[in-house]
């Protein structure tokens, strides 16, 4: 499973990158907001940091502006990906970018029927939120199946990119159900790495090694 960050922090985005794990950002309109900078200039950044697809969300609620918006983020960088919103309109704009070879996210999916829509329309990604959806009372990873089983029957080469994902457990829900993708937090994904046996097992490795006296290097 691929793994992004959901995130506009230049500086996590750089430190976490690091790691040589992270094959994706996503961005949505508040996390730019949140970055207090404008939006040209934190996608450009970010498409240096990071070579695989970035997703830039356009804020337009019509398809032409949507359009007009999109086509001006995608030439931002090869690897910017645009975000459109899981509406009449998105699809109507998805369908003529993905015309235009353009790769787009459909996002703020909620249900497998949407998801078709965004198939049929040519998305490269779809966005299921399933966090938001837990939110909601119903069942989040249970999305992602439904999803990964529809695309199945017919052969759709979208990618689930799960997102809204709050914790491990929807990480690993989402890699269970067949999600392609997964856009975390920072916070989540530095979470993924604990555990605390591993913790426990480290310091009794090292202690018994520092009884040796012995050096590797
Ligand atoms: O980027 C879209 C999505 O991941 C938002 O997550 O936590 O605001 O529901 P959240």
């Amino acid at each position: 499973m691929q793994i992004f960050l959901d995130s506009s922090d230049t500086t996590q985005i750089r430190d976490l990158a690091a790691t040589g794990l992270v094959d994706g950002i996503t961005t949505n309109p508040s996390l730019i907001a949140k970055a207090g900078r404008p939006m040209l200039e934190v996608i450009a950044e970010i498409c240096g940091i990071v070579e695989g697809p970035i997703s830039a969300e356009v804020v337009a609620k019509d398809a032409k502006t949507m359009l007009a918006e999109g086509r001006k983020l995608a030439g931002i960088a090869p690897n910017v990906v645009v975000k459109l919103p899981l509406t009449r309109d998105g699809l109507t704009a998805c369908a003529e970018l993905a015309r235009e070879g353009i790769n787009v996210n459909v996002t703020l999916c909620f249900s497998a029927v949407q998801a078709l829509l965004a198939a049929k329309a040519g998305a490269a990604y779809i966005s299921p939120f399933i966090g938001r959806l837990d939110d909601h009372g119903a069942d989040g990873v249970g999305l992602i199946a439904d999803i990964r089983a529809i695309y199945d029957n017919y052969g759709y080469d979208t990618e689930i990119l799960a997102a809204s994902i709050r914790n491990a457990e929807h990480v690993k829900g989402s890699a269970l159900a067949g999600a392609d993708c997964a856009t975390i937090p920072p916070e989540v994904f530095s979470t993924l790495f604990k555990h605390p046996l591993t913790d426990k097992g480290l310091d009794q490795f090292l202690s018994d090694w520092a009884k040796t006296g012995q050096s590797i290097l």
